[in-house]
This record gives structure tokens, sequence and C-alpha cells, in this order.
């Protein structure tokens, strides 16, 4: 058994809610600082490592999506282990073999110093390859949702795609998105925390379970 003294912090606690955690790195369009990224909504994610199968179709598909997250006025910033040398000889052969260049920036973090501030680095695991932890950061700075998938399940480039038209919906409309929402749809209102609106309502589930409308 491993001694607790010297293993990696659990999966660092990050929560949502939190600023993210800056930090300056080389990536594969020049050094880059998350900090910088202030202003508009970012996309983080980590995936386990280059020339792997469900990595490659990832950056495949979100390579060809990547100007629907520019018309949502947000980055795509990724990040692994690997070396910034195989991240290049990565994207070369995704471009020639797929046709779709990469050109939102890869970060290099062979010292896993990153991947472990955000707790993309499974604590238990002997390897060092991060897991497909993805953040969407606002403009603040700060964590509004994270998703964590394992090597072997892709992620999906359109639930990414509407965790963040229902995050900036949420702040342009202060409502609620409920389940399965999607863009256009309604939206819910706040539950009422007045006992007089309660009794008023014209019915049971009018004071908690009412739609956005009117109130845009
Ligand atoms: C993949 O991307 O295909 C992968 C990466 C690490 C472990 C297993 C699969």
């Amino acid at each position: 058994m491993n001694d607790p003294s010297s293993m990696p912090p659990p999966c660092a606690g990050l929560r949502i809610g939190d600023i993210a955690p800056d930090f300056e790195a080389r990536s594969t369009i020049g050094p880059v600082r998350l900090s910088a990224y202030r202003k508009r909504w970012l996309v983080l994610f980590s995936h386990p490592a280059d020339f792997t199968p469900v990595c490659t179709t990832e950056f495949v598909a979100l390579a060809r999506e990547a100007e629907a997250f520019e018309d949502r006025d947000c980055a795509l910033m990724a990040l692994s282990v690997d070396s910034l040398f195989s991240h290049f000889a990565w994207l070369r052969m995704i471009r020639d073999r797929f046709g779709v260049e990469v050109r939102f920036p890869i970060v290099e973090d062979p010292t896993l110093v990153i991947g472990r501030a955000f707790g993309m680095v499974s604590p238990q695991d002997n390897d060092s390859a991060t897991v497909r932890t993805t953040f969407f950061i606002d403009p603040q700075g700060v964590i509004r949702a994270m998703t964590c998938y394992p090597a072997n399940l892709g992620r999906s480039v359109p639930e990414m795609l509407r965790i963040l038209d229902g995050l900036q919906a949420i702040d342009e409309r202060h409502a609620l998105a409920p389940a399965n929402w999607q863009p256009g749809e309604p939206m819910l209102a706040a539950p009422s925390h007045n006992l007089d609106e309660v009794y008023a309502a014209k019915d049971i589930t009018g004071w908690f379970l009412r739609d956005n409308e009117g109130k845009a």
C-alpha cells in the first residue's frame, strides 16, 4: 500500500464556483496563460494521450466544430502530459489523415503540475495520463461546470456546446435550464421564497415549477 503522505492530493478539490487556478505553459500556439483568456468563455479539457483512438476522434470532432465555439465567444484549450513535439506530430497526422487543422492550443504538461492542480490526474492511478476532464470557465475565470469521462468513452461535442449554451442562457435570462433543455426552448424561473406567493399560486406547483416567460 502507498504511503498516503507521498500520494498526490485527491483530485485537488476544485468545485463549481472556484476560480480556475492560473498557469503559464508551452502550447502548440506558443506560450499560453490561463488568465489571459478572461473576458471570454473557455473550455479547458484534458485528454489521456496523443496518438490514441478515442482522443483522435475527439480532436477531429472539436476542430470541425471550432467555429461553433467561436460563435459563442468561447476559446478551446487542451492539455495532456505529452510533449509539445508529440502534440505537433499528432496534429500533423490529424491534418493529413482527416483534413482538419487543430488551431486551438494543446498545452504540454510533462510534470503534471497543471493536471494535478485541476484534479485531472487520478491520484490512485499509477498511470500519469490525465482523464477526460472538461472545465467550463466563464469570462470572470470562474469554473461553472465540469465533466469527467473515463479514457474509453469519448466526449460529445453537441453536449459540450449545450452546456455552454445553457450556462450563457442562465446568465443572460436569469433563469434555470430544465432537463434536456436546448437553445430556443423555455427556461424555468427560480422558485418563490415567499409564503404569501406559495399560497397565492394558482395551482400546487405554480410557486416552484414555472417557466421564465416574461422574466427575460
Ligand atoms: C483513447 O483515447 O483511445 C485512449 C486513451 C487512453 C486509454 C485508452 C484509450
